[in-house]
């Protein structure tokens, strides 16, 4: 079938082309980001391939379903970008790719923590100027502190058991608790106790209604004074500017980002000659303890090879049985949305 692939990298067609090399199907790589304005260039196309950052709202959904688009596959687990019941109304199926590599994105929180912790992305800069001064690098032993996972799926129970390896003390808060993480050790409590006990608080949950910002005004005064938070879920599961309060008042410890509400504007892209336009993005550099990647969680080689490979499945299961592999259940998100 012929496939638009847009918000193309030369990453994503490498890993592209390697899965569809028995030429299965006919890939048309974009560069740009699907969007009210290049959703025309899917003109004759059967599946569009999206990435997180892409427009998937209803007007785009429309376009796409007008010129025969009849399969959307999106290159990512979260799918809180596309506007399911648009997809619904218009006859569109909505395919994802539900479990990639867990461990790409748990690995890449533990990095943050570390690196935070230890002051890595400081000491790098010192030593290369010739700084030796340990002042300001201190951090804590990770060995008993207690870490709060809120969202105990599957990047959740792969965080929980890394760790376990460090002597933390585990507390999970998730709608459906895991009994893997329970096995693990960790104790389910309320939101409110998270908030209160935690040391550490990573965030694994989705984005939904429920969960956008999550952390913000209201919670700052609840969480143990100076926690490190880590977010690398989706950017709206925290109230940037509520936690940019937080960290003026030392309530929040230190900040690790690999997501940000408004990313779509920054992420994926060399903008390293041009003029940050985003106030509170640039506010949130100038902070020696908060440290952001640029969502890139999820960049391994295994996570790349798999998200192609369920990809490539879920389009060539549409095109001979009218069913992709992993479609989101319509039904079962709407009461989110
Ligand atoms: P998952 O579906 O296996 O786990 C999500 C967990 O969150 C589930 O256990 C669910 O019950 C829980 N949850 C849902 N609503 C909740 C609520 N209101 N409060 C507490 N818990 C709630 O998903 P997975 O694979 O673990 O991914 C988690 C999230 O990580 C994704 O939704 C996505 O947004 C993000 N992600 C980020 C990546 C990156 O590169 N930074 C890459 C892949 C995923």
């Amino acid at each position: 079938m012929r496939v638009s692939v847009f918000s193309t990298k030369p990453y994503d067609r490498q890993f592209l082309e390697a899965a569809n090399a028995d030429g299965g199907h006919d890939l048309r790589f974009l560069e740009m980001r699907l969007s009210p304005e290049s959703a025309a260039l899917a003109q004759g196309s059967k599946v569009v391939c999206a990435f997180v950052n892409d427009d998937c709202s209803r007007p785009v959904l429309e376009a796409l379903a007008a010129s025969g688009v009849r399969l959307l596959a999106l290159r990512s687990a979260g799918f809180n970008h596309v506007d399911l019941a648009a997809a619904r109304e218009l006859g569109l199926t909505v395919a994802r790719v539900p479990a990639y590599s867990p461990h790409a994105v748990a690995e890449h929180t533990v990095a943050l923590i570390l690196a935070l912790n230890r002051n890595i992305h400081r000491a790098y800069n010192r030593v290369r100027e010739g700084n030796f001064a340990l002042e300001g690098l201190l951090g804590f032993d990770l060995q008993g502190k207690t870490v709060g996972v809120i969202g105990t799926g599957k990047i959740g129970e792969v965080l929980a058991r890394i760790l376990v390896g460090f002597g933390c003390t585990l507390l999970g808060h998730d709608i459906a608790p895991n009994p893997v993480c329970t096995d693990l050790g960790m104790d389910y409590v309320s939101r409110d106790e998270i908030f209160a006990r935690s040391d550490i608080l990573s965030l694994h949950c989705p984005l939904t209604p429920e969960t956008h910002h999550l952390i913000g005004a209201s919670t700052l005064r609840r969480l143990k004074p100076g926690v490190m938070l880590i977010n690398t879920s989706r950017g709206a599961v925290i109230d940037t500017r509520a936690v940019i309060r937080g960290l003026k008042e030392g309530v929040i410890g230190s900040l690790g980002l690999d997501v940000y509400e408004e990313e779509a504007d920054l992420f994926f892209e060399d903008l390293s000659a041009k003029v940050i336009q985003d106030d509170v993005f640039a506010r949130l550099l100038t902070f020696p303890n908060v440290l952001i990647t640029g969502h890139q969680a999820f960049f391994t080689r295994e996570a790349l090879t798999q998200i192609a490979r369920t990809t490539l499945a879920n389009i060539t299961a549409y095109g001979q049985s009218g069913r992709a592999v992993h479609e989101i259940s319509v039904e079962k998100i709407a009461p989110h949305r």
